[in-house]
């Protein structure tokens, strides 16, 4: 039977349009969809790196207006991986012009936004996904299989954080190519929405709704140099942020990012410690997960290093034999390969706009605590 064609046109050509049109290359390689991706166009400002990137990845041809790229009828699915300012006029319009859409994290720049995101895909019926791509760790995704098999009991404890160093040094400018998110009007806030949207997202998903935070934020380095106005300008951003929450089965947590954690370069861990286990996992040794199982007999009782790369394990079917390693890049592969999957079953992949608001509002309300010194509700 011939195949489905799903016409793509992905709207940024950086870090992330590389790791997506990656995925779209290689997840029907090693997954069976009815599916066919087609990479039909990609869209950024500079028309020659657009050709370039279409020329190394395979895209039919380039746009320099998104809006053109969106009101092009060949294409079915808009990929958004452009800076967080644009992602709410590209989703909506995409929305109203009937494409599916997948959309980077995170979904708006605050939860206002978000909301009218989820508004527009939700009137136009159109499927959509938001790329919180460390579900899609096998050892992540195997962490929520443990879970929601009840085998940690009563949940106690949950404790993330992600530590950066790049930002340390005060002459490093903020805005334009490469470093808007530490221009507050592009980015909406700094490590709130970057990385501990990311920590929230897994949080939410493995340890259910958050019900209220406690947050504390500070911008270390004040005014910088602003790359595109030349000027020394005010800092907006949120350079450090950690929280406390409730959850609402009961557990507590702490949340900690930062970009000036020296020494550290993308460290994102999260641990959870219910009655009868606890579960660790390191971004760093991604592909193995930490389990201590309290009902294990107690002589040789001790915290395990699961090896997550054998077939009965998520994902680790689709690639290599026992014992071999997949990366981050598999990430992404594995997330549009549960889109198409969606497509098929007629059921949305997770998580959609919807979920990724219920993030947004976790930061707001961290962001807002941090403001007003009081605990702040995070559910909508
Ligand atoms: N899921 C993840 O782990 C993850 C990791 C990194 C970034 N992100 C998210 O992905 C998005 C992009 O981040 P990045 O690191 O790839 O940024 P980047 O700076 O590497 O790339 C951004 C791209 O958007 C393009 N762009 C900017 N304005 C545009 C416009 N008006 N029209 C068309 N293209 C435009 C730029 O030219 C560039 O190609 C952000 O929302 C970010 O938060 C997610």
């Amino acid at each position: 039977m011939a195949k489905k064609k799903l016409r793509i046109g992905l709207v940024g050509y950086g870090f992330m349009g590389r790791a997506h049109s990656n995925a779209f290359l290689q997840a029907p390689r090693y997954f069976d969809f009815d599916y066919e991706p087609e990479l039909v166009a990609v869209c950024g400002r500079d028309k020659g790196n657009a050709e370039a990137h279409a020329a190394r990845w395979g895209y039919s041809s380039v746009e320099t207006d998104w809006q053109a790229l969106i009101d092009r009828d060949d294409i079915d699915m808009i990929d958004i991986a452009a800076p967080n300012d644009m992602h709410k006029d590209i989703a909506i319009a995409a929305a109203e012009a009937g494409k599916m859409i997948m959309c980077e994290k995170p979904l708006g720049r605050n939860a206002d936004e978000s909301r009218e995101m989820v508004a527009a895909v939700e009137k136009a019926g159109v499927p959509n996904m938001v790329w919180y791509n460390y579900r899609r760790i096998p050892a992540v995704t195997l962490a929520k299989q443990i879970i929601d098999e009840g085998k940690l009991g009563r949940i106690f404890h949950y404790r993330a954080k992600f530590l950066q160093d790049w930002t340390i040094a005060e002459d490093l400018p903020q805005g334009g190519a490469g470093l808007w998110r530490l221009d507050v009007g592009v980015a909406g806030s700094g490590v709130t929405g970057d990385l501990l949207a990311h920590c929230i997202d897994t949080a939410m998903w493995l340890n259910g709704p958050i019900e209220n935070v406690s947050g504390l934020t500070e911008t270390f380095i004040k005014e910088r140099m602003h790359n595109l106005t030349g000027n020394v300008e005010k800092v907006g951003i949120d350079d450090a942020s950690l929280f406390l929450a409730r959850f609402q089965n009961g557990s507590l947590a702490s949340f900690e990012a930062t970009r000036y954690a020296r020494g550290h370069k993308a460290l994102y861990t999260l641990e959870i410690n219910g009655e009868h286990a606890s579960i660790m996992w390191d971004l760093h040794d991604l592909h193995r997960l930490d389990y201590f199982d309290h009902g294990d007999e107690g002589r040789v009782r001790g915290w395990r290093s699961i090896h997550v790369t054998d077939g009965d394990q998520p994902y680790m079917d689709k690639w290599w034999v026992p014992g071999l390693a997949i990366g981050y890049e598999h990430s992404f592969v594995h997330q549009f390969a549960d889109f198409l999957t969606g497509l098929e079953a007629n059921e949305p992949a997770l998580p959609t706009f919807r979920d990724a608001l219920a993030t947004d509002i976790v930061t707001d309300a961290v962001l807002k605590s941090a403001e007003t010194g009081q605990w702040e509700p995070a559910t909508a």
